[in-house]
């Protein structure tokens, strides 16, 4: 990956045992993760990606769990603040939450009641989409919250599953596989 920060990166993409969903294998981001130098090019591409086309920005929220990974340092980055949408039962306070459906199942995301304030303009974080069943069920919740969703943000996109089909907003990722 390259960035005009300077740092220009490569990292490889290991199937994990332990992300296996959608009846394939995902991509690991640990390797993203324990390289410093992999870890600020992600970064330093999501910033100019915002800065580029969303400048308005005023909070990135991110996706419990691999979401908290990258949000929070694209957040800093920007100088604005950071927003948790966490699974079910997680949260303090009173929340306002949205069902979805998973390949088994149903789950449920939730927002803190005052985490966005009304026509605030977010953009979301998430390490990976795949189906798109989170990115969306997200969507729905800021919505809900009367939120501006500008668009949505992921590492890795899983082209073969067209997740990017079931969103309605602006979808942007760093990695095609
Ligand atoms: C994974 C991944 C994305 C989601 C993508 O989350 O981190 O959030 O699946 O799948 P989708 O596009 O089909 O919805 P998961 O909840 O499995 O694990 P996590 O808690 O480690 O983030
Ligand atoms: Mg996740």
């Amino acid at each position: 990956m390259h960035s005009e920060k300077g740092a220009e990166c490569r990292f490889e993409t290991h199937p994990a045992p332990q992300t296996v969903k959608h009846g394939r294998q995902s991509a690991d981001i640990c390797p993203i993760l324990k390289e410093p130098k992999a870890l600020a090019s992600v970064t330093d591409l999501f910033e100019e990606y915002v800065k580029q086309n969303y400048p308005q920005t005023q909070l990135i929220v991110g996706l419990d769990a691999r979401g908290f990974l990258f949000g929070p340092l694209l957040a800093q980055r920007l100088g604005i603040g950071f927003v948790l949408v966490r699974k079910k039962g997680k949260l303090p306070g009173p929340t306002v939450s949205v069902e979805y459906t998973l390949e088994y199942g149903t789950a449920e995301a939730e927002i803190q009641a005052d985490a966005v304030e009304a026509g605030q303009k977010v953009l979301i974080i998430d390490d990976l989409l795949a189906t798109g069943g989170t990115l969306h069920a997200a969507c729905e919740l800021l919505k809900k919250q009367k939120a501006e969703v500008q668009g949505c943000m992921v590492v890795i996109e899983l082209k073969d599953l067209h997740g990017a089909e079931r969103l309605s907003i602006p979808m942007h990722s760093l990695l095609q596989l």
